[in-house]
């Protein structure tokens, strides 16, 4: 009787938590916790001399093919670049942030010696239309898109913030009593998001992390959804797997785009909101495509509007049907795509939406908007149990008067016309483009959500991260994440994105000329990866 009460007890319980574990993805993106095991795991080691030109066992004459076109690059970037390289070596030691995105530009394996011979300026001095001047001089056409602020090109920005100083000018830094561009922006930011209240943040990081406590707050449940491979900021909570040293307890990571996922949130009882990031329909359960990942060609992206806006639809049906908070983190997307954000472009409602980075006006913010019930931070009925979120710089005059007038200028003839047909325009660039590299026999495709591209390479190889030194000495600017992601901003005229593509075609035909791309039918991904498992298990055990 005592067993089987138990077994009727444990039953559903094991039940649930089998529909959890099916709910994840097969990637290690899926298992956080796994992953941060994992990562603890891998030994550091280098390819040094020889190995470096030679990690697939490419034929010698290969090998000094790619070394001969390596010193070349080195010896170009020390004579163009000597100012900027300059600075960031004087600036490196005290400077964190640039120790940490110069290691990670391209597999660890190769590093060192890239470090070493390529080195690229962290440091910028002006922009102009759509592109920016290093210290050097250099002109280069920016496609790192200022991490996605960049939506109307960095003079739209720079008015912005031109204009925020003089309307902000009279009031300063008081901070505490708001400025009146306050109220302009909530009542567009009502008006934009459909939603009924706003409370505005530093960064995006912090809107999230105001959305999600709002959420758990209002249901009472204490689990956050988010989905596989989605950034949402840095904060722990949406940050469970690598790269958070402790991990997250009340998080899953479902995948994207499955039935499973929909099963656990119609299923269990204390989830108290779903995170979506509309960036993932570029690349569905697959993380930020960082060429220090880019170990071989496996890095896919497409996307299907069609299907991401019915899996949006069922996502809202199901949350709707368990009174789970959906939340739209639109900080990357927003204003991108449409006027009125993915909410608009997907054709989807959500509970909570966050904004932030182009919203600024070229200034740093946070915003949530979002219904009435969920943004409320008290209980009438208990007055001690509240809700709080503060913060000493929230509704900075000088960010709000640059939002008004962002927000202003979006409503302009001017801006408007830059959304029509965004989608047609930019799938019809990265087509032209495709064809152009697929007529040239180069093994790069470029996959696209509007403005928003990444590379990905279709014949196996090691030294696919080499492109974008490539596109560097052809004068494109990329992030730190180098080829996984390309941001165009909207002003990029046909003749300016004619001059990048002339540019990327030519930065491909030089890398194959230089024999990065050989290849050889025992060249697989998987045999790549097996390669490097069996190097990094050596190194584990010292005999590699
Ligand atoms: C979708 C999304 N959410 C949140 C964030 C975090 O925003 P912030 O960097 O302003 O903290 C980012 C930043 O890239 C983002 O892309």
């Amino acid at each position: 009787m005592l067993g089987a009460t138990a077994l009727a007890v444990a039953l559903p319980k094991l039940s649930t938590r089998l529909a959890l574990s099916r709910a994840k993805h097969r990637s290690l993106a899926g298992h956080s916790r796994m992953a941060r095991r994992l990562a603890a795991f891998i030994p550091f080691y280098e390819y040094d001399g020889e190995r470096f030109f030679r990690s697939d066992d490419a034929p010698a004459e290969i090998a000094a093919r790619r070394q001969a076109g390596f010193l070349r690059l080195s010896g170009l970037f020390r004579a163009r670049f000597a100012e900027s390289v300059r600075v960031t070596a004087e600036t490196a030691d005290g400077l964190s942030d640039l120790q940490f995105t110069s290691a990670y530009r391209v597999p660890f394996q190769f590093s060192r010696t890239v470090r070493e011979h390529l080195k690229t300026g962290g440091f910028v001095q002006s922009s102009d239309g759509v592109t920016v001047t290093d210290l050097d001089g250099n002109r280069f056409y920016d496609l790192t898109g200022a991490y996605g602020v960049n939506v109307f090109g960095y003079d739209f920005y720079k008015d912005c913030m031109d204009r925020a100083s003089a309307d902000a000018r009279a009031l300063g830094p008081v901070l505490g009593a708001y400025h009146p561009a306050v109220a302009d922006n909530v009542r567009r930011l009502r008006e934009i998001s459909g939603l009924d209240e706003v409370s505005f943040h530093m960064s995006g990081t912090e809107a999230v992390m105001q959305a999600v406590r709002l959420s758990r707050y209002h249901t009472r449940r204490t689990h956050l959804v988010r989905f596989c491979g989605a950034y949402h900021g840095w904060w722990g909570d949406v940050q469970p797997g690598i790269g958070n040293p402790v991990p997250a307890h009340e998080t899953f990571t479902l995948e994207d785009m499955h039935e499973d996922s929909l099963r656990v949130l119609r299923r269990r009882r204390d989830i108290a909101c779903v995170l979506v990031n509309p960036l993932q329909a570029l690349h569905p359960n697959a993380g930020v495509a960082g060429d220090s990942a880019l170990v071989d060609s496996s890095r896919r992206a497409h996307f299907d509007r069609a299907a991401y806006a019915e899996w949006l639809q069922r996502l809202r049906a199901v949350c709707t049907e368990r009174n789970i908070v959906l939340i739209f983190d639109e900080v990357f997307v927003g204003f991108r795509l449409a006027p009125g954000g993915a909410q608009e472009y997907f054709g989807v409602r959500a509970d909570l939406v966050v904004y932030g980075k182009t919203l600024g006006g070229g200034f740093p913010v946070g915003v949530v908007c979002g219904r009435h019930d969920l943004m409320k931070r008290y209980r009438d009925d208990r007055p001690a149990d509240i809700c709080f979120a503060r913060g000493t710089f929230n509704a900075h005059p000088y960010v709000m008067t640059a939002m008004r007038e962002f927000l202003r200028r979006l409503d302009t003839p001017a801006i408007r016309a830059c959304y029509e047909g965004l989608d047609e325009t930019w799938n019809g660039r990265a087509a032209r483009l495709n064809a152009r590299l697929a007529a040239e026999g180069l093994p790069v495709q470029i996959a696209n959500l509007s403005s928003i591209w990444t590379v990905s390479y279709t014949q196996p190889s090691r030294y696919n991260w080499m492109f974008q030194y490539y596109l560097r000495a052809e004068g494109l600017a990329l992030s730190w994440v180098g080829t996984g992601r390309l941001i165009f901003s909207l002003n990029y005229t046909a003749a300016d994105f004619e001059a990048v593509a002339d540019r990327f075609v030519a930065a491909g035909r030089a890398m194959l000329q230089d024999g990065w791309w050989w290849t050889d039918p025992a060249l697989t991904n998987r045999a790549i990866r097996r390669r490097i498992l069996r190097e990094m298990l050596a190194q584990r055990w010292q005999r590699f």
